[in-house]
């Protein structure tokens, strides 16, 4: 007969094996990758959507003061950034405001109304003078089909979001409508945005070499500089020689799941998508982490004597306070759960680095797939930039991304560098501000 102990290892051996990445798993992820970019850039069938940003890299000579509007995950933020013409960028005011659960799940019109409110809050704290127009950049982290630098229609939320009347809709219209409906018409919006492709522009203002954003937080997300001749869905004669490509690879479909993921899945607002995204992303570590643990109590591997209901809410363990575990803090409070034993402790910790191992390997050999595209051996310096709660804060996760990315490709990984980049979809946003309004302003001297 098995005794406890003996179970709860034969349970975590098997919970490692069903969340394992090996490396021939790895190498499967980066072909895929490989086709799907491919499909996705000539309109074809495929889980990455390869969405043209219709913007490319700075030259880091953008200069002047602007207002970015960044609306992310959980919170939106107004800023004013300075840029020096040098490299150099500075917040110079920023309001944060959190969105909740109600406005997520609201009609659009309200959900845009909050954040022209946001804007407006933002003027109010800072003192801003409203006599004079102002050109905000509107970074929008959702999948968007951009027709412009300044339109696009939203194809279908993600994340926690749920919004009537959105989707379909140009989100520039919608968000001007709103300005107009609070007397704001003095801001015109110059441009729009994926979180991402901030990231990126950010990222490559300050250091040239850079030439990926990702995104490891709330969502997950990447894109990177694509030859213009390569993007074959969007011929655009004359069309500059590269352009960013907003990838949505949260989309991408083709993983090996699990049980829990296929329960999360099930449960989730939008079945069948963003299927790496539920595997990778801040949003969904801690429901994975959830249906495991309620899976163990049930079967009385964990807190024998207390019953799973405790458990038994969706989303009720944040990704933080599972982080917060692998780093020793003490989670147990937050639900009520005194006197756990070491055991308890011990498995909630394994619980935590099987769930992040897998969504750091998953990223790392995604951003392996995408720089292989772009340098087939990597002889050539990258730097990726990367923002997100998953990079910066759960404990081991960096290091975890490395690794496989050294078993991937060798010596080449010495050739990659993950960049933290704090505030870059907010400080990118307002550079792509200053590069389209320096091209209205060309094409009106050249007119
Ligand atoms: C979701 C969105 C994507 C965004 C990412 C990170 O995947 O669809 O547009 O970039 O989250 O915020």
């Amino acid at each position: 007969m098995m005794n406890h102990i003996d179970a709860i290892n034969v349970f975590l051996s098997r919970l490692e094996s069903n969340f394992c990445v090996t490396l021939p798993d790895a190498r499967t992820i980066v072909e895929a990758f490989h086709r799907e970019m491919s499909a996705g850039l000539a309109g074809k069938e495929s889980s990455l959507q390869m969405i043209p940003s219709f913007v490319g890299r700075p030259c880091g000579a953008e200069k002047g003061r602007y207002l970015a509007l960044d609306l992310g995950g959980t919170n939106i933020r107004v800023l004013a950034v300075e840029l020096d013409g040098n490299r150099n960028a500075a917040i110079r005011a920023v309001s944060r405001f959190v969105i909740e659960q109600d406005k997520m799940c609201a009609t659009g019109e309200e959900l845009f109304d909050y954040i022209a409110d946001c804007i407006h809050l933002f003027f109010k704290e800072h003192g801003v003078d409203v006599q004079r127009t102002f050109h905000l950049s509107f970074t929008f982290s959702f999948p968007v089909a951009q027709s412009s630098l300044t339109s696009g229609r939203l194809i279908a939320w993600t994340k926690k979001f749920t919004a009537c009347n959105v989707e379909g809709q140009d989100v520039v219209a919608l968000l001007t409508a709103a300005l107009a409906r609070r007397r704001m018409e003095f801001i015109r919006v110059a441009a729009l945005a994926n979180d991402t492709v901030g990231t990126l522009v950010a990222g490559s203002y300050f250091d040239p070499s850079c030439d990926m954003g990702v995104i490891l937080g709330t969502g997950t997300n990447a894109c990177y500089p694509e030859r213009s001749d390569r993007i074959l869905k969007c011929p655009e004669p004359g069309a500059p020689s590269e352009m960013i490509i907003n990838m949505e690879w949260g989309g991408f479909s083709q993983l090996k799941t699990n049980i829990y993921d296929r329960l999360l899945d099930e449960a989730s607002p939008n079945p069948g998508r963003q299927r790496l995204e539920k595997m990778v992303s801040g949003m969904y570590l801690g429901e994975l982490a959830r249906l495991i643990i309620v899976d163990m109590m049930t079967k009385g591997l964990l807190f024998c004597g207390v019953s799973p209901d405790v458990f038994s809410g969706q989303y009720l363990l944040h990704t933080e306070q599972l982080s917060g575990a692998a780093a020793g803090f003490d989670f147990f409070a937050d639900f009520g759960l005194t006197d756990v034993s070491e055991t308890d402790s011990r498995t909630i910790r394994e619980i935590s680095r099987i769930i992040s191992a897998r969504s750091a390997r998953i990223a790392a050999a995604a951003i392996a797939a995408v720089v292989t595209w772009m340098d087939a051996k990597v002889e050539r310096f990258h730097t990726i930039a990367i923002d997100g709660a998953l990079f910066e804060k759960y404990p081991g996760y960096p290091d975890c991304m490395i690794e496989i990315l050294h078993d991937l490709l060798g010596e080449g990984a010495r050739r990659i560098r993950l960049a933290p980049v704090r505030d870059g979809s907010g400080i990118g946003s307002a550079i792509i501000g200053a590069v389209a309004l320096h091209n209205h302003l060309e094409r009106d001297v050249n007119n």
